[in-house]
């Protein structure tokens, strides 16, 4: 993580630098920045510098971008590990780091009744436990496995002590900060307004090139696209649409919020299960009931959130727990949990969704298809 530049870095310095000049001079004193950030509100900018700055950490070294990378998704940008080890060395947290672009258009958890079935939908973080994503802001900065500071006033000080008060003040009045509380929604909103920017939600891979008529599908992405949507097929658009919701009007998100336990082997390899006993009392047993142990419901146990697959090739590794290393891996698995052995058991054996995977028989080639159509999904296609 350490070996990808920091893109903010030099405005972090500009706020130690001149803390006594106002934001709006600092702003006005920018040059375009190449990573489009100028586009930004004073609001987003200031997120932005507290989302990459890595002096907020106890110890000090992690900032959000650590596993939230904007060149891999705003995915964990070390795609060798499953989850994520926090600014304590040696504590790792117990789900692998989501890509967190177009994380705007999450909608608020909430429940609706479908044939006889309660159906859950949307919410923050993969089991949906946290309700808007500026209450979720500052979570990751007082998390033990993650951020590690101990409480707000830890976390305040360190803010302060980063130069942002002038800043701060400029945005919500004189003595923004002074009040430990509301200090904390300052800060929580200026992250959650970053975002909501739309440097997290480009929208320009090649798919949405296709869909404006600006650029043609090779053969192959047109097959995998096909299988994609089809449900005697991949049937994968029923949990990751692929068209523009009717409803909303958004652009295809790849997600349509809802909880499911797909089966997901449990990952010998996810660092968590060696945690100490205070972060996981349960050792090498430690199985992960998502939504289940949220809702402290059994008849949700296994489920997570489906994710987007908006800049999935960038995101690896896979599932909740990191325990696929690549798409091809992935696809094979919906395409033969149910009738090949050499898938482990589910991590969670309840409540495994078969009807509409595990058993699509597929091809070799419609499977390298459909990974042909997922690597569409990456942003910053350049249109030939
Ligand atoms: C040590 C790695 C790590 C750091 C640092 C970190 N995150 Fe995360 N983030 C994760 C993991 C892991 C999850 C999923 C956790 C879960 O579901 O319980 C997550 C989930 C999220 C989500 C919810 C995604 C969703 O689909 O609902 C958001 C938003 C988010 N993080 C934002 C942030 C922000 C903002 C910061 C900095 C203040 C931050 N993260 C710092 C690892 C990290
Ligand atoms: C029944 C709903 C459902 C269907 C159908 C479905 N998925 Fe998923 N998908 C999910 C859920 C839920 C997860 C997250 C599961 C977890 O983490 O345990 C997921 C995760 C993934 C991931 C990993 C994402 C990440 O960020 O780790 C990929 C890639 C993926 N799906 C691709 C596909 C493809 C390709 C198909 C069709 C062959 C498909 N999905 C069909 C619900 C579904």
């Amino acid at each position: 993580m350490n070996s990808l530049m920091n893109p903010n870095f030099s405005i972090h310095s500009f706020f130690i630098v001149i803390t006594a000049l106002s934001l709006s001079f600092l702003l006005a004193s920018c040059t375009p920045a190449a990573d489009g950030s100028n586009s930004l509100s004073s609001s987003e900018k200031l997120g932005k510098a507290l989302f990459f700055d890595t002096r907020l950490s106890s110890p000090e070294g992690q900032s959000c971008a650590s596993c939230h990378h904007p060149e891999r998704g705003f995915a964990h940008p070390d795609t060798k590990i499953a989850t994520a080890e926090g600014a304590v060395k040696g504590l790792f947290g117990n789900r692998n780091s989501p890509s967190i672009a177009y994380i705007k258009y999450t909608p608020a958890f909430h429940k609706t009744i479908e044939d006889g079935d309660t159906l859950y939908i949307g919410g923050f973080f993969l089991d949906g436990r946290e309700k808007t994503l500026q209450a979720q802001a500052i979570k990751p900065m007082l998390n033990p496995l993650e951020m590690g500071n101990k409480n707000t006033s830890e976390l305040l000080k360190k803010v302060i002590a980063a130069g942002y008060q002038p800043a701060f003040d400029q945005l919500f009045g004189a003595a923004s900060l002074n009040n430990e509380k509301i200090a904390m929604q300052h800060i929580s909103q200026v992250i959650s307004d970053y975002e909501n920017s739309k440097e997290l939600s480009p929208f320009n891979s090649k798919y949405d090139a296709h869909l404006a008529g600006k650029t043609q599908l090779s053969k192959q992405e047109q097959q995998g696209l096909k299988l994609f949507n089809a449900e005697d097929k991949g049937n994968c658009a029923a949990c990751h649409p692929s068209k523009i919701d009717e409803s909303t009007g958004f652009p295809p998100l790849f997600t349509d919020y809802t909880y499911d336990n797909l089966g997901v082997p449990s990952n010998p390899d996810n660092h968590f299960l060696n945690n100490p006993a205070i972060h996981n009392p349960e050792g090498i047993a430690y199985r992960d009931k998502g939504l289940g142990d949220f809702l402290k419901d059994e008849k949700q146990n296994g489920k997570f959130k489906v994710p987007t697959l908006r800049n999935i090739t960038l995101t690896a590794p896979y599932m909740h727990n990191g325990v696929f290393t690549t798409l091809k891996e992935v696809v094979d698995f919906y395409n033969t949990r149910d009738t090949d052995n050499k898938w482990a058991d589910a991590e969670i054996s309840e409540n495994v969704n078969t009807d509409e995977l595990g058993d699509l028989k597929l091809s070799d080639d419609e499977v390298d298809a459909i990974v042909a159509f997922l690597k569409t999904l990456t942003d910053g296609y350049q249109t030939p």
